[in-house]
């Protein structure tokens, strides 16, 4: 399936030169949706992963369906604030705009393997700095699923060394 056609290309959002890349049009489409899903599961089942972690709130929306199919856990990254026990924090920069991640300090145990899901590859400070909580932590990314990376803003150079897989290349 050409999942590029479920993409709304929203020019200047939420900021003037940002091109935002809606991935609703995708979600909003229930056999387009259970596609990209079945191609993460796939990935998931292949790397033999014991747990899903995903960043507040387009990495939710990819990681909780792949948890579900797979009877797996999902361990939520929020921004700072949001979780309600003992976290661990990352300071990190995106493609607009700054911010602090957290995580549960005892959501991952110690040689855990880790699918980190995200909706978007775009500079890679989100997915460096879930990286960095989860390493804190004691777990093991065996692999880290998009449905899209940004290839010009060169997220994937930042993520060497980690196995990557990307449904779409813009
Ligand atoms: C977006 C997107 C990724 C991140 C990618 O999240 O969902 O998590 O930016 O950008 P980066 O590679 O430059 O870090 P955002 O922080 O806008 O939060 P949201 O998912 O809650 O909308
Ligand atoms: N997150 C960071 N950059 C983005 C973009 N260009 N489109 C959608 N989500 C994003």
């Amino acid at each position: 399936m050409d999942l590029k056609q479920f993409i709304t290309i929203v020019p200047d959002w939420p900021q003037e030169g940002v091109v935002f890349k809606d991935i609703t049009t995708l979600m909003d489409n229930g056999e387009a949706y259970h596609y990209a899903t079945d191609q993460i599961v796939q990935y998931a089942k292949e790397k033999e992963v014991d747990i899903i972690v995903g960043p507040e709130a387009r990495g939710f929306i990819i990681g909780c369906p792949v948890s579900y199919a797979l009877s797996l856990g999902f361990a939520p990254v929020r921004k700072e604030g949001k979780l309600p026990r003992e976290t661990i924090k990352a300071d990190y920069g995106k493609e607009y705009g700054k911010d602090k991640l957290t995580i549960h300090k005892d959501a991952i145990k110690p040689g855990q393997r880790v699918l980190i899901t995200d909706d978007l590859l775009a500079t890679g400070g989100t997915i460096l700095a879930t990286i960095e909580l989860v390493e804190k932590l004691g777990g093991v990314v065996v692999g880290i699923a998009f449905l899209i990376e940004l290839s010009y803003l060169n997220g994937r150079e930042k993520l060497d060394g980690y196995d990557i897989l990307s449904l779409m290349t813009f």
